[in-house]
Parts: C-alpha cells; sequence; structure tokens
C-alpha cells in the first residue's frame, strides 16, 4: 500500500474535473481535505475536448486559492497520459443520463468510457493506484473498468457509496435529534442506485439503548421512510436543486479516499468493492459493504454483521439489479 507522507508528492487523478462534482472537489483535495494535513499533491485535471477551455478556468482559479499544499496542476484531455504512475484515481467525469434515456443507453454510453479508461490504466498505471468510480453507474462502470484493467488488482477498484452512507448517518442522527458523531454503524448494502440498502440494524448510537431500529420507529418506519428515502435521495436533490448532488458527493469522495488511505481503526464504513463471498453476494459485481480499512491502504469486509429476513429481500434485490446491469454491460461489450 500507500505510505502517505512518506513521498514527496502524491499523484491524483480526477477526470470530470470541470463538471460540479469537480468543481467543488479540486478545493478540498489541494486544500489537504483528502489525503490529510502536510501532504503535497500534483493534480492531474482530465476532460473532453470540448471542456478543456473550462478546465483552463479551474486550473486559474486553482493558482488563484494559493494553496500551500498544491505542487503542480496537470490539465489534459488524454487519460492515458494522465494515469503514468498514479497514486489515486478519482474517475468522476460519465455520459449524463438524458431525457427519454434508457438504463441500457445511459450503460452503453459509458461502458465505452470506461472500458477505454480501463485500457489506459492497464498500460501506463502502477498496480497500487487507488481507484474510486463516482460517474453513474458507478457500480457498473468499476466492473467495466476493472475488466480492462487485469493489471490493477480488484480490491484497488472501488465505486463511491460513501455519500449514500454519510446520508444516512445524518438522517439517523436527525431523527434521534444527536449529532452525527454519536452515530456508528449504518451501512449501505448493493448498489449506488435507488435500489440500494440503508441498514440501520447495525447502528448503535451513543446515549440511546433501545435497538437503532426501534429507536427510530420500528420496521413500518424503516420501509415507508428511511429507506426510500435515503434510495430516492438524489433524486430529490436533483428536483430540488435543477442539478444533481455535487459538494455533498465531494465531500463524500474526500472521507472515503482519506479513511482508505488512514485506516477507519475499529470502525467501519460503507464502500462498494467486488463481492467475494460475504453475506451470500457472490463474485462478479461491485456491491457496497461494510469495509474496514487499514492504516496503509489495506481493507476488509467487516464479517459476522446481523443480516435478518429484512435485511435479506433488500440486499437480493439491489443484488439482483447490479447482476442485470453486469449482463447488460457485457452484452454491450
Ligand atoms: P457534470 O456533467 O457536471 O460533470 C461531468 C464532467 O465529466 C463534464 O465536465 C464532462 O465534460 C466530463 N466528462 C464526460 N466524459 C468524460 C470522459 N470520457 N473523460 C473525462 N471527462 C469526461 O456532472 P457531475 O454533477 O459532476 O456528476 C458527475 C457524475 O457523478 C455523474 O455521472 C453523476 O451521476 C455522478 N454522481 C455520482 C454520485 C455517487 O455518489 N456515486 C453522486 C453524485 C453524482
Ligand atoms: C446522487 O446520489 O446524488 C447522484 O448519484 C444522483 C444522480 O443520479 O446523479
Amino acid at each position: 500500500g500507500m505510505d502517505i507522507g512518506s513521498k514527496g508528492v502524491v499523484r491524483v487523478v480526477v477526470t470530470g474535473a470541470a463538471g460540479q462534482i469537480g468543481y467543488s472537489l479540486v478545493p478540498l483535495i489541494a486544500g489537504g481535505k483528502m489525503l490529510g494535513p502536510g501532504v503535497k499533491v500534483e493534480l492531474r485535471l482530465v476532460e473532453i475536448p470540448p471542456a478543456m477551455g473550462a478546465l483552463e478556468g479551474v486550473k486559474m482559479e486553482l493558482e488563484d486559492c494559493a494553496f500551500p499544499l498544491l505542487d503542480k496542476v496537470v490539465c489534459t484531455s488524454d487519460a492515458a497520459e494522465a494515469f503514468v504512475d498514479v497514486d489515486i484515481c478519482i474517475l468522476v467525469g460519465a455520459f449524463p443520463r438524458k431525457a427519454g434515456m434508457e438504463r441500457k443507453d445511459l450503460l452503453a454510453k459509458n461502458a465505452a468510457i470506461f472500458k477505454a479508461q480501463g485500457e489506459a490504466l492497464n498500460s501506463v498505471a502502477s498496480p497500487n493506484v487507488k481507484v474510486v468510480v463516482v460517474g453513474n453507474p458507478a457500480n457498473t462502470n468499476a466492473l467495466i473498468l476493472s475488466t480492462f484493467a487485469p493489471n490493477v488488482p480488484k480490491s484497488n477498484i472501488t465505486a463511491l457509496t460513501r455519500l449514500d452512507h454519510n446520508r444516512l448517518k445524518a438522517m439517523v442522527a436527525l431523527k434521534l435529534d444527536k449529532n452525527v458523531t454519536y452515530v456508528d454503524g449504518a451501512v449501505i448494502w448493493g448498489n449506488h442506485s435507488a435500489t440500494q440498502f440503508p441498514d440501520v440494524l447495525n447502528c448503535k448510537v451513543d446515549g440511546i439503548s433501545d435497538p437503532i431500529r426501534e429507536a427510530v420507529g420500528g420496521e413500518a418506519y424503516l420501509r415507508d421512510e428511511l429507506i426510500p428515502k435515503i434510495q430516492k435521495r438524489g433524486a430529490a436533490i436533483i428536483a430540488a436543486r435543477g442539478l444533481s448532488s455535487a459538494m455533498s458527493a465531494a465531500n463524500a469522495i474526500c472521507d472515503h479516499m482519506n479513511d482508505w488511505l488512514h485506516g477507519t481503526g475499529d470502525k467501519y464504513v460503507s464502500m462498494a468493492v467486488f463481492a467475494d463471498g460475504s453475506y451470500g453476494i457472490s463474485e462478479g459485481i461491485v456491491y457496497s459493504m461494510p469495509v474496514r480499512t487499514m492504516k496503509g491502504g489495506s481493507y476488509e469486509i467487516v464479517q459476522g454483521l446481523t443480516v435478518d429476513a429484512f435485511s435479506q429481500e433488500y440486499m437480493k434485490a439491489t443484488e439482483a439489479e447490479l447482476r442485470a446491469e453486469r449482463e447488460d454491460a457485457l452484452s454491450i461489450l
């Protein structure tokens, strides 16, 4: 793994860097929020040719921030150039869903992007590169990327469900009138989509002795309110802002990478990783799991959490969606 701080400068790629999330994300990275205090960073910003002008503007603004930790900013439309010896790769750039597009259409557009980026990663990247896919459909894009990047260990390729995790944690805290720091053990299972299973069965909240499932209102509340609210939170933000979440997505990307690099200690977080049979989810898909990370950059799927019949129903539904996405992706490719 990578020992952050032991080398001079950490190289970080952000694709789609002139987009909404990119604009929120790059100042967090250059400001030290992702890698930690004192770690210098080289930012490699990737965009498609029509967005290179806007990207130059982002670069100008980054310079104007005078970030002490920002060593260098490189802008390119060539992913293969950006991926050479990269340490961290944040894949945000994706083809957006347009009115009337079916899931399969979106998948086809993005399969082509993530196939090309997988091939580029495979030919030039270090096998130690740590990748998080953000662009949707994130889990299946990560699967496609990995298919075309066999030189990169599967464990180094993840997709972002930390935003969903943070949403769940915050909603439990709000419901129980506690600060978020008191809420521990939330899990997002499965796909970053409306089938995801936001699970509080293993949650603990300081000062609350009842099981959290009961404390928040029992199964009916979960089924009718909490679960659909988290599943549809992304859509609610699009409806409210006219744009998808960007500030909270950028924040979640930093949380995901910071924990991956520095370790969660005895706590765990949610990350979409390659399924390995844990919790009855067999291989072949990228599925959000409870993950404990170790300082230095390794991680493991947390074993032994309680899963009951209520959980199983939701976990199987989101698994089925991911297997269907996989089938669609394979048929397209
Ligand atoms: P955006 O449209 O504002 O920005 C995307 C940028 O990616 C654009 O500037 C575009 O030019 C660029 N791009 C497109 N194809 C590219 C390619 N092949 N290489 C490099 N750049 C490319 O979108 P956004 O709001 O920043 O969201 C980006 C993606 O993240 C979307 O797919 C969105 O659905 C997804 N998202 C995921 C999560 C999550 O939690 N996983 C949360 C929010 C948004
Ligand atoms: C989110 O969770 O906010 C986004 O993934 C929603 C979207 O469709 O872009």
